[in-house]
């Protein structure tokens, strides 16, 4: 089983939207998935109670001391693929969460008020030496900076960026809200809209990024992203924890 935590201490960010999205993407892609809610705001809960199909199961667990047995057992139940939702702030069940992720995402809106508020986040993620990639979530549409950004990127292939900005970048749409209040996965809403495209593509981003950890071997380090342009210098200026061999998507395997 692969466990994936949207993490990051800002509300707002679109930590449950893409938990929700995300979920129904793997789904579709044939996974079997559960969605741990560990905020207890219960945005995951209301959302399914409004929901007209009873797949896929929330699971609120809300005790920092449960994460990893719950986790135990969906494996054994056969899960292959559990969406952790958590609370904004830094919370023990969300340190819970990130220390037994596969792979943590850091959603974040393109801006450096938002980029520098990850920082308790992605120093958390770091202590556990866990891979994490933001998303960058909530973005204007292409034609508009962060175009020219994502285009600049590209050019910087040496710099292999990818790896911690997954990609695509996820555009402001009211699907994601009325999605939301319909008790839907924008993917169900608007199957065939802009939105639900983007969707399905960051999980395919996702999935190679689960399959290459095993093999990961020769990925970047955080001090190679300083040159690159638009809002990644402030992604790369983020504080590293000490002793962090900055090797940071060099995480172990979790047992
Ligand atoms: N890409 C997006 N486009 C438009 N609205 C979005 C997008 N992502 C999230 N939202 C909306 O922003 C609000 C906050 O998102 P939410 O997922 O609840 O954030 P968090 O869980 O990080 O607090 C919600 O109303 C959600 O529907
Ligand atoms: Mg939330």
């Amino acid at each position: 089983m692969q466990t994936i935590v949207l993490a990051t201490q800002k509300g707002g960010s679109g930590k449950s939207t893409l938990a929700i999205s995300l979920a129904l993407a793997a789904i579709r892609a044939g996974h079997n998935v559960r969605l741990i809610e560990t905020d207890s705001q219960g945005t995951l809960s209301n959302w399914k109670r409004r929901r007209p199909y009873a797949a896929p199961v929330v699971e609120p667990v809300y005790a920092a001391r449960e994460v990893e047995q719950r986790l135990q057992s969906l494996d054994r139940e056969g899960v292959t693929v559990a969406i952790v939702d958590t609370a904004g702030g830094v919370s023990a069940a969300t340190n819970s969460a990130i220390r037994y992720a596969d792979f943590c995402l850091i959603p974040t809106r393109p801006s450096i008020a938002d980029i520098e508020a990850t920082a308790p986040t992605l120093s958390v993620v770091r202590a556990w030496h866990k891979p994490f990639a933001y998303v960058l979530n909530q973005t204007p549409i292409r034609g508009t900076r962060l175009a020219s950004a994502e285009h600049a990127l590209s050019d910087e292939a040496a710099l292999d960026i990818g790896d911690i900005l997954a990609k695509p970048f996820i555009v402001m749409r009211n699907d994601h809200q009325d999605a939301l209040s319909a008790g839907l996965a924008v993917c169900e809403y608007a199957p065939c809209g802009k939105s639900a495209e983007e969707i399905r593509a960051l999980w395919q981003w996702i999935e190679v990024r689960l399959g290459n950890m095993a093999t990961a071997g020769d990925e970047p380090l955080i001090e190679e992203l300083v040159e690159t342009p638009a809002i990644l210098p402030a992604m790369a200026a983020l504080p590293v924890i000490a002793n962090d061999s900055a090797r940071i998507l060099r995480a172990p395997a979790r047992a």
